[in-house]
């Protein structure tokens, strides 16, 4: 499916909860009200929208969150949208507190990557961060999806002040590991506002000072917004994901679905679209066309 602007939209974003077992300061540093189940798609709600997503040409989903993993039975999803026709890839992004408990059901179910968030490699720092103690949980998650088998990105976050000197030592796990390191741009976004994050063309000029050999990655350029460079030494690749100054907009292959339904077509703008009443047959008996399409077709 091509959008007004020539975008092929192949990609879809699902957040299927908002909650999760981590209170990350620039994400949710509170406890926030809880949406009620109730008005959460429910997964075979979740399936049909990919079911029709996927006609329109969706061939990879990620699930998102909150923390995906705090919904119970989120592997018996990930095997739903894994028998959706069309459907080539279903990955997850995950903070890894749950994910070695879950790695064999998710494994099972056929997931195919999965990306986790770890922004320190100090115990202290990331309970700054997180405002929980859970380090070794999420670090023996990262290991045990990489000793599986299973493509596993790295996604750091670094603030001024807090994890920004920290980048040598996060990026270097993907020396003797195989994973990728992938730094992604504060973005001002929700409370992620009241913080200064590192520009990645500058973390890009300290690594090439650190790494003289550094280089361009050129087996990774996939369809998603990173960029990768490599030491050639190195078992991982090291991304960049530079949402504030890339300026990746023309490359941009996605859509996103909220827990609650609402299609969103730019995480920078407002605009959704209800997919619920559709859903939940309250639009009558009006079954086309699906709303989808007239998302797609105007919103992007
Ligand atoms: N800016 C950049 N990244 C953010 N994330 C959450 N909030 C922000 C923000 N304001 C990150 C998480 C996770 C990824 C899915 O998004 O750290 O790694
Ligand atoms: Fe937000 Fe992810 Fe941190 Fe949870 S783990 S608070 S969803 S950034």
């Amino acid at each position: 499916m091509t959008d007004r602007f020539g975008r092929e939209i192949t990609y879809m974003r699902i957040s299927i909860t908002d909650r999760c077992n981590l209170r990350c300061r620039y994400c949710m540093p509170e406890d926030i009200p809880k949406l009620a189940m109730s008005d959460i798609m429910t997964f075979e709600e979740i399936r049909d929208v990919v079911s029709a997503a996927s006609l329109l040409g969706i061939t990879d989903v990620r699930i998102t969150g909150g923390e995906p993993l705090v919904r119970k039975g989120c592997p018996g999803l990930v095997a739903m949208l894994k028998s959706v026709p069309g459907i080539r890839k279903v990955a997850m992004t995950t903070n890894g507190i749950l994910l070695g408990e879950n790695l064999q059901a998710l494994l099972d179910a056929g997931l195919d990557s999965v990306n986790v968030s770890l922004d320190s490699l100090d115990r202290e720092k990331y309970r700054f961060i997180t405002g929980s103690d859970r380090f070794s949980e999420a670090l023996d998650g990262i290991r045990l999806a990489e000793e599986s088998g299973i493509p596993v990105k790295i996604n750091v976050v670094l603030q001024q002040g807090i994890n920004a000197e920290e980048w040598p030592q996060l990026a270097g796990l993907a020396e003797n590991h195989q994973v990728d390191v992938r730094f992604i741009e504060m973005m001002p976004i929700g409370f992620g506002k009241k913080y200064q994050g590192v520009p990645n063309d500058e973390l890009i000029r300290k690594m090439k000072k650190r790494w003289p050999d550094i280089e361009e990655d050129p087996a990774h350029h996939g369809s998603g917004p990173a960029h990768y460079m490599k030491i050639p030494a190195w078992k991982g690749s090291i991304g960049f994901i530079s949402a504030i100054h890339g300026k990746f907009c023309s490359s941009c292959n996605r859509i996103r679905l909220t827990s609650t339904g609402k299609l969103k077509p730019c995480l920078c703008y407002g605009e959704t679209v209800d997919l619920m009443p559709a859903l939940r047959g309250k639009e009558g008996s009006q079954k086309s066309p699906p709303p989808v399409k007239r998302v797609v077709r105007s919103g992007l």
